[in-house]
């Protein structure tokens, strides 16, 4: 195993006040999102969206990393520039989503399990030479009436330890991303026990096969109320509910952690994260930052909306919403700062 380079690569995703842009979606959800903003589902209206992404001016100096999808990772610009190397031109360290999504879990109605092992270890070779040097696999927990059951859980969890025992080999820092998902009227007690079970079983896993914690980025869900309940916590209570529940399921030799977004508002993602920071600076073993999808894309992507003559503005907004992650990660932001 390369440990030198997978804890400088682990270290370097984690520096500073930046964070992670994932721009990774699957074409079905790209798709999914081109509709609900009026935007054609077309190969080229997808490459561009990237390209107006990638090409936003500083992008370096909010982003140390951003998550590729194979389609993205071998595209390139109008003009012919591979959008990898736009990454590495700008200081932002390429990497890629591997895992090939979710099916239904045989015997186990109304659950999950993800798909991507087979053949993984030729394609990490793949991206390793394309430039990626990190990687994520997404597993999807879902609250429900007798659901998640530990056998779902445990199944889950070993395959992100396998995928994450395939990326060190290959040189390239796993990220693991056990996601609880926010829909449900569950309460955040709730959430908080199912991420605790979920996270255990993730670090025995991890620790059965091997995997050098110092070299890998945890990427979780917060521990927020369901979104169908009435009465939703405010920023205190979400900061302490998921940093303890951290604290208490995270090994300090990670890494560090890296939050999806999940599905909330681009301020109110940036909110907690920036709660967490007032909370308990200089009290966490790990650094802890933001790797959102929707949560920094979505006021651009509906300034865009498929046209040339949008880009600039669709840029600057995604660059203000990068910037206003930075601040959270410092414990800086303020509502007042929204644009
Ligand atoms: O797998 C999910 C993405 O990496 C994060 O997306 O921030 O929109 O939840 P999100």
């Amino acid at each position: 195993m390369k440990t030198d380079e997978l804890i400088n690569t682990a270290t370097a995703l984690m520096a500073g006040d930046k964070g992670l842009l994932a721009m990774d979606e699957s074409t079905s959800t790209a798709n999914k999102r081109f509709e609900e903003a009026g935007i054609p589902q077309t190969i080229e209206y997808r490459r561009a969206y990237r390209e107006m992404i990638l090409t936003t001016p500083n992008l370096g100096r909010c982003l140390s990393g951003a998550i590729l999808y194979d389609e993205t990772i071998h595209q390139s610009t109008k003009k012919g520039e591979l959008f990898i190397d736009i990454l590495k031109k700008s200081g932002i360290i390429p990497g890629i989503k591997v895992d090939e999504g979710t099916v239904d879990m045989a015997n186990f109605p109304g659950k999950k399990i993800t798909e991507g092992l087979d053949g993984l270890r030729q394609r990490l070779e793949k991206y390793y030479d394309l430039g990626a040097r990190f990687a994520k696999w997404r597993a999807v927990i879902t609250i429900g009436d007798g659901i998640p059951t530990k056998g779902n859980i445990e199944a889950n969890m070993h395959l992100l330890a396998r995928y994450a025992a395939l990326c060190q080999e290959n040189a390239i820092v796993p990220i693991v991303e056990p996601e609880v998902i926010m829909e449900g009227d569950h309460s955040l007690k709730k959430c908080a026990k199912v991420t605790a079970k979920a996270l255990k079983e993730l670090f025995k896993q991890l620790e059965k096969q091997k995997v050098d914690l110092r070299g890998l980025i945890l990427k979780p869900n917060m521990v927020l109320p369901g979104t169908k309940r009435e009465k939703q916590a405010d920023l205190d209570k979400v900061a302490k509910a998921t940093v303890e529940c951290l604290l208490h399921n995270v090994p300090p030799s990670v890494a560090g952690i890296a939050f999806l977004s999940g599905g909330q508002s681009p301020q109110l993602a940036t909110a907690h994260l920036n709660a967490m920071h007032v909370k308990y600076k200089g009290k966490l073993p790990w650094p802890l930052t933001f790797s959102f999808a929707r949560a920094i894309q979505k006021p651009a992507l509906d300034a865009w909306k498929g046209q040339d003559k949008n880009v600039k503005a669709a840029q600057k907004l995604l660059y203000t919403r990068a910037s206003l992650d930075n601040a959270a990660r410092r414990g800086e932001y303020t509502p007042e700062m929204e644009f």
